[in-house]
C-alpha cells in the first residue's frame, strides 16, 4: 500500500543521531520516491532552533553524508520544505506540546523517535499523552540503550508501555536495518543448501565479529556508563546470533521471526560466577596507530576519568543450549581501536571425517563460510581446491565469493533507510520485541555482575592491533583460531 501521509517527530530531533543518520536517511528516502508528499518531519529539542537554523544544520549535515554523494538541489529543497522545528523541555517549558500540537497535522498518521537518552523516554510519552497528542494510529521509536540492565529496562518499557501498546513500539537495533544482516535470513531459508548442515554435527563453530577502527571518540561520557557488553553485544552482537541460531521461522513476518529469535535468547547458557572469568574477555584499548594516525588510549580520552574500568572490547563463548547447537560454540567479539573494521559472521564447518588426500586433514581455513557485514558486504566460501601442478598433490583453501557491490549495480540502503522506511509503513518486523530486549538482558546481567563482583578488570590491548591476547587464548585453548589469523586482509 502506498504509505500513509506522517508526522514525523524527532525528540532530540536536532542532536547527533539525527543529523548523523535520520535527516540523511529520510532524505535518501525522499529522493528514491519514498516518502508520501504530505508527509512532514518535525524535529523536536530544547535548544531554541528556528525553522531556518533547523534547515541550514540539516542541510550541512545531509551534504556531509557519505552515502548522498551528489545532491540534488530540487531534492533538497524539497525535502528540507518538510521540516520545521519545535521548542520542548520535558519538565521545563510547559507550552511545548501546545506548540507540538500546532505542528501536527489533523489526518496524519503520526510517529514519535525518541533519539533521547532513554530515562526521559517515559516522561516524553506521558507529556504526549497529557496533550492528548497519541492517536490511536501513532507509533513511538526507541534507540538503544534500553536500559542499563533487566530491571531499568522493564522500568522504561513499563513506562511507555502505559502510554503505547506494544504492538505500536519499535524498538530499534539498527543491526537488523543491515542489507547483509537480512541477506544472512535469505540465505539460510530461500534454498536448501545449507539448513541441512546448519547444525552441530556438520559445524564446529561460529564466530561473530564487529571490529572497528573508531574509538569512544566524543562519546566517553556515555561509554562510561555503558562499556562494550551494554553497547554492542547486549543488542547487535546478540542479535546476529539470534539470526544465525533460529529455527525456521513459519512465516518472515513480525510475529514469526520474533518468536524463533526470542527462542535462542531464551536457551542461551547462562554464564555466571566463575564460569565469566573462564569464557568471557574484556579489554580496553590503551594509545597507539590506528591507520596509519596515532590515536590516544580510552583512559586520555575527554570526558571521562582517568581511572576505570569499562570496557571497550569484549569476547566470549555462548552456548545455546538445544538439540540443534548443543556443544557448538558461538564466539562473539567485539571491539574499538582494532586494526581492520570488519564485521562477519564466520560459520566454520567440521573437518572431514576421513581424507583420502595425505596432509589435507585438517586444512586451515578451509570449510568456512563467511558473511560479511561490512564492509565489503558479500558471502564467502572457503573449500579445498587442488593447487595446480604435477607434482606431489597439495590443496589449498580457496574463496567462492558474491560480493553484493559486483553482482548488483544498486546502491546497499543505509541501515535507517529501511528501517525508516519500515517505520512509516507500519511493519515492525526489523524491530525488537519487549520479550527480546529483556531476554537479552537477562543473560547478559549476570556477566556484568560477576565482572563487577570478581573481575577480571579489562586487559589493556594496544590501539590498532588485534585485541588483548586473551581473546587469542578463548579460541585458542580448543586448538581454534579466529578466522582472520588463518585468513589475513
Ligand atoms: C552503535 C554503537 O549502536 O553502533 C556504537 O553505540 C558503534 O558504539 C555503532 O560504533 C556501530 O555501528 P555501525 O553501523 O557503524 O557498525
Amino acid at each position: 500500500p502506498p504509505p500513509h501521509p506522517t508526522d514525523l517527530v524527532i525528540f532530540g530531533g536536532t542532536g547527533d543521531l539525527s543529523m548523523r543518520k535520520l535527516l540523511p536517511s529520510l532524505y535518501l528516502l525522499d529522493r528514491d520516491g519514498h516518502l508520501e508528499e504530505r508527509t512532514r518531519v518535525v524535529a523536536a529539542s530544547r535548544n531554541g532552533l528556528t525553522d531556518a537554523d533547523l534547515r541550514d544544520k540539516a542541510d550541512a549535515a545531509i551534504r556531509g553524508h557519505n552515502a548522498v554523494q551528489v545532491v540534488e538541489p530540487e531534492v533538497m529543497r524539497r525535502f528540507l520544505g518538510r521540516l520545521s522545528h519545535v521548542n520542548i523541555d520535558v519538565g521545563g517549558d510547559p507550552t511545548g506540546w501546545a506548540d507540538l500540537a500546532d505542528a501536527l497535522t489533523p489526518g496524519h498518521d503520526r510517529v514519535f523517535y525518541l533519539a533521547v537518552p532513554p530515562m526521559i523516554s517515559g516522561a516524553l510519552c506521558r507529556g504526549l499523552r497529557d496533550a492528548d497528542l497519541v492517536t490511536p494510529e501513532s507509533r513511538v521509536v526507541m534507540e538503544k540503550p534500553l536500559g542499563r540492565d533487566l530491571a531499568s529496562s522493564q522500568e522504561i518499557n513499563d513506562e511507555v508501555g502505559a502510554v503505547f501498546d506494544e504492538s505500536r513500539i519499535y524498538r530499534i537495533d539498527h543491526y537488523l536495518g543491515k542489507e547483509t544482516v537480512q541477506n544472512l535470513l535469505v540465505l539460510r531459508f530461500a534454498n536448501v543448501l545449507l539448513e541441512p548442515l546448519w547444525n552441530s554435527r556438520w559445524i564446529d563453530h561460529v564466530q561473530i565479529t564487529v571490529a572497528e577502527t573508531v574509538g569512544v571518540g566524543g562519546r566517553r561520557g556515555y561509554y562510561e556508563t555503558s562499556g562494550a557488553m551494554r553497547d554492542m553485544v547486549q543488542n547487535h552482537l546478540l542479535q546476529l546470533l539470534c539470526l544465525t541460531a533460529m529455527e525456521p521461522p513459519s512465516a518472515y513476518d513480525r510475529d514469526a521471526v520474533r518468536d524463533e529469535k526470542l527462542k535462542v535468547l531464551r536457551a542461551l547458557r547462562p554464564l555466571t560466577g566463575e564460569s565469566v572469568a573462564e569464557h568471557t574477555v574484556r579489554g580496553r584499548y590503551t594509545s597507539g596507530t590506528v591507520r596509519g594516525e596515532e590515536v590516544l588510549g580510552y583512559l586520555d580520552e575527554a570526558g571521562g576519568p582517568a581511572v576505570s574500568d569499562t570496557e571497550t572490547f569484549v569476547a566470549l563463548k555462548a552456548e545455546v543450549a538445544n538439540w540443534r547447537w548443543s556443544g557448538v560454540p558461538f564466539y562473539l567479539r567485539t571491539g574499538k581501536r582494532m586494526s581492520h573494521a570488519r564485521s562477519e559472521i564466520v560459520v566454520r564447518f567440521k573437518d572431514v571425517p576421513h581424507t583420502i588426500f595425505p596432509g589435507a586433514a585438517s586444512l586451515p581455513g578451509a570449510g568456512a563460510l563467511v558473511i560479511r557485514l561490512q564492509p565489503d558486504e558479500g558471502i564467502h566460501l572457503t573449500m579445498p581446491a587442488k593447487v595446480p601442478g604435477a607434482g606431489t598433490l597439495r590443496l589449498r583453501p580457496v574463496p567462492l565469493e558474491l560480493s553484493f557491490a559486483d553482482t548488483f549495480a544498486t546502491r546497499s540502503p543505509e541501515a535507517y533507510e529501511r528501517l525508516l522506511r519500515d517505520v512509516l509503513a507500519g511493519d515492525p518486523t526489523l524491530f525488537i520485541r519487549r520479550d527480546e530486549v529483556e531476554a537479552a538482558w537477562n543473560w547478559v546481567d549476570p556477566i556484568i555482575r560477576a565482572w563487577d563482583e570478581l573481575g577480571p578488570a579489562p586487559e589493556p590491548y594496544p590501539a590498532g592491533g588485534p585485541g588483548p591476547e586473551g581473546a587469542r587464548r578463548l579460541v585458542g585453548s580448543t586448538g581454534r583460531t579466529w578466522h582472520e589469523e588463518e585468513n589475513p586482509r
